[in-house]
């Protein structure tokens, strides 16, 4: 059903009224109002817990929000998701990257296909494969066991698989290690190839299509190495125990020459930004085993129950996506940071890049009007403590308000307590000054407390003062586990959904990463050798001449 322009509904202009009153609100004086607003604006699910209290809305602000997600029709829009309708309409595909983590059993037919037997056979040959490389038995061409997995893919194809294996690197085996090739710059593959040995590298070719420019590049230099340093005679058989494919494109993968023996299948209703779920996560089964993978599934799989199952007021997802939206439309946020304060999700914060803003940068709605307000926020962060002696400066007293997600595990992995103490107690700081601020009258008392002299402190104030009211979420579990792992990442895109649902546009298409491709491989044409470019405008032939000539 075509859904109207979203300022157009009711629910939009009631929010919009309610909007010029909170706009003027303190959260200072919200916490100061209500000694319960921590219990009333927190809620927990799938071993996670989430604060929103310090975010400028109140009760009100919640129950119209809720309004506007009924309005728009979230309910029956995440139950056509999970049955498998093809929302994603710009490509006619279903989206069901949830059925990737349902338990083996679940009834789920697309086109006509039972898609759980499928999921659950190509996992059973994911734990067949890495229970052997894991164990040693699955031996290189020289009868060597595996020392070194070298994962080439981009997007999608690299930014899970890389980010998981370092959130859990406590769990992964001694003997192997990990390296991730996404960059079609030679320096990322280069950097590689020096640190492994060709007798005991196994090479993961991870690409959805099997025809993304630099996944093809990166692939054919590993092959044309490993080939360099096998037996010609015994090629074929050599690159049999040494490469293996992801990718939903059986022919490309034989014409590549991979054996479709060593091929682990997925599907095309799962967008490459939605894929860790699937074979593409075959690099975390390797480094943690198939059992810490189906704890990661399970992960996910629980929030999935909760997205679907608990009320929109009480549902995690769509309580972050309604703060966040909450926050861009009416509050003017332009971008939201991520704050993980635990060192191993340092991946985290790029990995939300591709999942949000690729979902939802979008500026049309799935019917191809042009929406109506501003949509996708920017999304950007680094680990805490380290932002905040970089980066932290503008976000308590620039001039734009940036939402934050602080995000921590109550427990650490390791035994330094100590350590632990600080992280914690930074990130809670950070939270609570970002929402208190401080008044130049707070200021003012400090530096009269410190004896300076009155012009002193006319002249300090201003610099000293915090605007604060600027608001965060806390995210919290009890350890970075495989299962709070996976919940955390189908928080966020159940969250995703939930804003594209909000927006009405499409999150699982990308059209708007197609025309640098073919550009792209035009220039890169004319970079190599073809007949003197021109026809660009002066800056790009500008650009080319000058490479051209330093070739
Ligand atoms: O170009 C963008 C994109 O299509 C992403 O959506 C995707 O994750 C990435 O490229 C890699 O695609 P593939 O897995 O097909 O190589």
């Amino acid at each position: 059903m075509r859904q109207p322009p979203l300022t157009s509904t009711a629910s939009f202009q009631a929010l919009a009224q309610h909007a010029d009153v909170a706009k003027s609100w303190q959260m200072r004086d919200l916490f100061a109002e209500d000694p319960d607003r921590f219990e009333r604006f927190s809620d927990e699910a799938a071993g996670l817990f989430l604060d929103y209290s310090k975010n400028r809305l109140d009760g009100r602000t919640l129950e119209l929000l809720v309004g506007l997600a009924r309005e728009r029709g979230l309910e029956a829009r995440r139950d056509a998701m999970f049955a498998g309708e093809k929302i994603n309409n710009t490509e006619n595909r279903a989206v069901l990257h949830t059925a990737l983590r349902a338990p083996r059993g679940a009834t789920l037919v697309v086109d006509g296909q039972e898609v759980n037997a499928d999921i659950h056979a190509v996992l059973d040959r994911v734990k067949t494969f890495t229970d052997a490389v894991r164990s040693g038995d699955w031996l290189g061409h020289t009868g060597k066991p595996i020392t070194d997995i070298v994962n080439i893919g981009i997007g999608g194809s690299d930014l899970g698989p890389k980010m998981v294996v370092l959130a859990l690197r406590h769990y992964a085996h001694p003997r192997l290690r990990m390296h991730f090739v996404s960059n079609v710059d030679g320096h990322d593959m280069d950097a590689a190839l020096a640190q492994v040995d060709p007798e005991t590298t196994l090479f993961i070719v991870a690409s959805k299509t099997f025809t993304t420019a630099e996944t093809m590049m990166n692939a054919q230099t590993a092959r044309a190495w490993f080939l360099q340093h096998a037996p010609a005679q015994l090629a074929e058989q050599a690159l049999a125990r040494h490469f293996v494919a992801v990718s939903t494109n059986t022919e490309a993968i034989k014409t590549f020459g991979i054996d479709p023996a060593n091929m682990f299948p997925f599907w095309d209703w799962v967008g490459g930004r939605y894929s860790v779920w699937s074979a593409i996560g075959l690099p975390v089964a390797l480094a943690v085993g198939f059992g810490y993978f189906k704890d990661f599934l399970a992960g996910a799989h629980e929030l999935d129950e909760h997205f679907c199952s608990a009320p929109l007021e009480q549902n995690l997802p769509t309580l972050l996506a309604l703060v966040g939206f909450w926050n861009r439309q009416f509050l003017d946020c332009a971008s939201v940071s991520i704050a993980p304060y635990h060192q191993d999700l340092n991946r985290f914060p790029a990995y939300l890049q591709q999942l949000d803003m690729e979902s939802n940068g979008k500026r049309v709605t799935r019917d191809g009007q042009p929406v109506d307000t501003p949509t996708c926020p920017a999304i950007w962060g680094e680990c805490g403590t380290n932002g905040q002696h970089a980066y932290f400066q503008l976000l308590h007293q620039g001039t734009d308000v940036t939402p934050m997600d602080f995000i921590a595990a109550l427990r650490p992995a390791h035994e330094m307590d100590n350590h632990h103490t600080a992280l914690l107690a930074n990130c809670f700081a950070q939270s609570e000054a970002f929402m208190k601020g401080k008044t130049a009258d707070e200021v003012r008392a400090d530096l009269q407390a410190q004896g300076l002299a009155a012009e002193e402190i006319d002249r300090l104030t201003p610099h000293k003062t915090f605007p604060g009211n600027r608001p965060s979420n806390t995210i919290l579990m009890e350890r970075l586990t495989p299962s709070t792992l996976g919940a955390l990442i189908a928080l966020y895109e159940h969250k995703t959904f939930v804003q594209g649902v909000l927006w009405d546009v499409n999150s699982f298409d990308q059209w708007g990463v197609e025309l640098g491709k073919v550009l792209a491989k035009k220039i890169e044409a004319e970079l190599a050798g073809e007949p003197a470019p021109g026809q660009h405008d002066s800056s790009t032939n500008g650009l080319i001449a000058r490479a051209r000539a330093a070739f």
